[in-house]
């Protein structure tokens, strides 16, 4: 999605869609995540987390939830992604949980940034024309010693073997969006993007998510949802009907190789901290 569109309101066929990769993303891939920011500090040490660009909120649930000490302040651009997630919420209550909107560049913040020692940027920059910016306004307005945890795909890592036309057709697709951006395959830029903002890197890890650990059922269903969400933006790098082929291609795939089959979904994960005042 380009970067100007988030704010927009979108019709409820496509809200339907970004919900159902939203979700996915954290069940699939946040497992693993967690595993290696608790490495680094995520934890119930962590007083307060401001999550930036929280989408639905399914990623700041599932960390509530395994620690119970950690209040959680959550933004996003997009209305209607947040009353979304104010409805889980009515569901599912959770008194340590704040919901504000903010674009993150163009306004000052509503929610006293300060008071977070930690941040989540999960997925998030990804839509930026020059994520550096976002990545300054945080240098400049969270407090020193802050630690951020930062998730981008590296889509150019991803592969499939036995190799299919079908997957270098959806990666090309999802490149074909990202070439209106600056930096399309921003994972492996983090770390310099970071350093340059002034933030201090303290590390960097690349993250498969395999058709092994995830499931390849689920995995495919992924790369799927993901397809379709794509072709809305732009529907006409494919027709609907070249879509299906894909899809189909892509399971006839698994069907004949069954655990033959390896695919992944690559990620870098980053954490930095502000650093200390001079
Ligand atoms: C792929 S979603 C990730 C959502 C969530 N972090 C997660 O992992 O489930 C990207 C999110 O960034 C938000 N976003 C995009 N531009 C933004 C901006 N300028 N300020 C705040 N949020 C923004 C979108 O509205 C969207 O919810």
């Amino acid at each position: 999605m380009p970067e100007d569109k988030f704010g927009e309101d979108i019709n409820s066929e496509l809200f339907t869609q970004w919900v159902k990769v939203l979700d996915t993303q954290v069940k699939l891939f946040s497992p693993k995540e967690v595993a290696i920011f608790e490495r680094f500090g995520l934890g119930n040490n962590i007083h307060c987390l401001l999550d930036i660009g929280c989408g639905v909120g399914a990623y700041t649930q599932t960390l509530r939830k395994r620690y119970p000490a950690m209040k959680a302040i959550c933004t996003d651009i997009n209305a209607q992604f947040l009353t979304e997630f104010k409805k889980r919420l009515e569901n599912d209550p959770d008194p340590s949980i704040e919901i504000h909107q903010w674009n993150t560049l163009e306004e000052p913040s509503p929610v006293p940034l300060k008071s977070c020692n930690a941040a989540v940027l999960r997925l998030m920059l990804t839509f930026f024309n020059n994520p550096y910016d976002v990545l300054k306004v945080l240098k400049e307005q969270l407090s020193p010693g802050t630690l951020l945890f930062i998730v981008e795909e590296e889509d150019r890592l991803a592969f499939i073997e036995p190799g299919l036309q079908a997957f270098d057709k959806i990666l090309e697709i999802w490149r074909a969006v990202r070439k209106e951006l600056d930096i399309p395959s921003l994972g492996r830029h983090m770390p310099n993007l970071i350093k340059q903002a002034g933030l201090e890197v303290i590390h960097s890890e690349l993250v498969a998510h395999s058709s092994y650990d995830v499931g390849p059922a689920d995995l495919l269903e992924y790369y799927i949802t993901t397809l379709r969400l794509t072709h809305h933006y732009i529907p006409n790098y494919a027709s609907l009907k070249e879509i299906e082929e894909i899809e189909q291609s892509l399971r006839n795939h698994l069907a004949e190789f069954g655990k033959g089959c390896f695919f992944i979904y690559p990620q870098i994960l980053t954490i930095a901290r502000v650093p200390d005042a001079p």
